[in-house]
């Protein structure tokens, strides 16, 4: 079968390689790709929000399946134009992919349907926000309502600095309309676990768990980003942990949504945090996580395909999810400067020492790269991800922050610390 991905990062980098592998697909297009990517798809020039150019081209190509990997088409309806023209596609549609693209929405929906999560207020307005603020207890957390690149949360520790965020999010608008509406959040202390899941509308079917490193610098100091590295499994999310959320998180989520009338199907990413009042959603996304794709599909003893497929016709409960029993950890190498200013257009040296390693569990995953005439080179704050595998966390560490040595370009930058927290558990 002929597969189109939609996306351009390590993420999808991480669904191009995992289709390759599959013994359904013949021919891999992606749009808009990347320089990696182009290993094992076509990569075409049309933008993941060029609906129209996307549908027109699975038209054109006959394309029997397309993923979609990243959040803006998904909240834009993407998969509701593929549905309009007949086309298979993997994806919420936008009724449901807005449990990501409005956390005001899916507060609500949590609140609801009795889903364990901190506690909150929505607001319209600056002025209410504010007002709500004085007698609000520190630390205290601030979310623009849609979607920021991850960059929308603001956690304040006295009301001058909340002050300033409301401000910041509802009359400077940094994140654009996005901070048209705002959450106010109870700040919550614990472990962070991202668990992704398949999902058929009714079933949900959870992959291995995975952990993300969201600061910039190392000892998690430094502005959030996209995420600089990624372990899995997680060894603090224990059967207990995993019990528990498949009880009062997973499947009533998948309830609520269907009861609401927005049946969810492809992949939702939970955002947890394990309180000492036990685990809580601190986030919902409708899509893999980025890098966490790039340590949890290397794992999968799955063919992708079929999970897929299962999900499209509403088969899930059919499939039995496997994972390697080993464990895998990926750092981000970007560009210094990263997630603010930053140059680009760096030759990227020693990619080649990555070709067929995949089989010896050691792969670049390419998120910010361009092909030029010169050779590979940077394009992005996160340039590439390196994902090792071994028998447990420490060994893959190891072996990741060994292959880290195998590319070099100029400003190269990365945490030393990813994984780290494995030693304390
Ligand atoms: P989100 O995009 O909602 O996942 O938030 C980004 C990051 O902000 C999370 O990964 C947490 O590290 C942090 N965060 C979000 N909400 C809270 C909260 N209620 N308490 C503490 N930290 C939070
Ligand atoms: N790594 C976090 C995310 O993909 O949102």
């Amino acid at each position: 079968m002929k597969v189109l991905i939609v996306g351009s990062g390590g993420r999808e980098h991480a669904i191009a390689w995992a289709v390759s592998k599959s013994a359904k697909a013949d021919k891999i297009y992606c749009a808009p790709g990347n320089a990696g990517i182009e290993e094992y798809a076509e990569c075409v020039n049309i933008g993941a929000m060029e609906f129209d150019k996307l549908v027109a081209f699975a038209k054109e190509k006959e394309i029997d399946l397309t993923i979609i990997g990243m959040d803006d088409p998904l909240v834009g309806g993407v998969v509701d134009a593929f549905e309009a023209e007949g086309l298979r596609v993997f994806g919420p549609r936008k009724n449901a992919a807005i449990i990501e693209g409005s956390k005001a929405f899916s507060k609500d929906l949590m609140k609801k349907y009795n889903i364990p999560t901190a506690e909150y207020e929505n607001f319209d307005s600056d002025e209410a926000a504010l007002a709500y603020l004085e007698t609000a207890k520190f630390p205290i957390v601030l979310k623009a309502d849609g979607l920021a690149l991850g960059k929308g949360v603001l956690i304040c520790n006295t009301l001058e600095e909340a002050k300033d965020g409301v401000k910041t999010i509802m009359e400077d608008k940094k994140f654009g309309d996005a901070g048209n509406r705002m959450v106010i959040e109870e700040f919550m202390t614990g472990r962070e676990v991202s668990v992704l899941a398949f999902c058929d509308g009714k079933t949900i079917k959870c992959m291995t768990s995975a952990q993300d490193h969201k600061r910039a610098k190392d000892g998690d100091q430094g502005l959030n980003t996209g995420g600089m590295g990624t372990f899995s499994p997680s060894p603090f999310y224990t059967d207990e942990v995993k019990e528990f959320c498949e009880k009062y998180i997973y499947q009533p989520t998948m309830d609520a949504m269907k009861a609401e009338g927005r049946d969810f199907t492809g992949i939702l990413f939970v955002g947890l945090m394990l309180t000492d009042d036990g685990p809580k959603v601190l986030e919902y996304n409708a899509r893999f996580g980025d890098p966490e794709a790039q340590v949890v599909l290397p794992r999968m003893e799955n063919d992708i395909i079929d999970v897929i497929d299962a999900c499209i016709d509403g088969r899930l409960s059919e499939i039995e999810l496997s994972f390697e029993d080993n464990a895998a950890v990926c750092v981000v190498l970007a560009s210094d400067g990263y997630p603010e200013h930053y140059e680009k257009g760096k030759l990227i040296k020693g990619l080649e020492n990555f070709e067929g390693k995949d089989k010896e569990g050691y792969y670049a995953f390419h998120a910010g790269t361009k092909k030029t005439d010169e050779g590979i080179v940077t394009n992005g704050g996160r340039v590439i991800g390196i994902t090792a595998k071994g028998a447990n966390l420490k060994e893959a560490r190891a072996n990741a922050y060994r292959a880290t040595e195998w590319v070099d370009f100029e400003n190269k930058y990365m945490r030393h610390d990813i994984g780290k927290a494995i030693d304390e558990a």
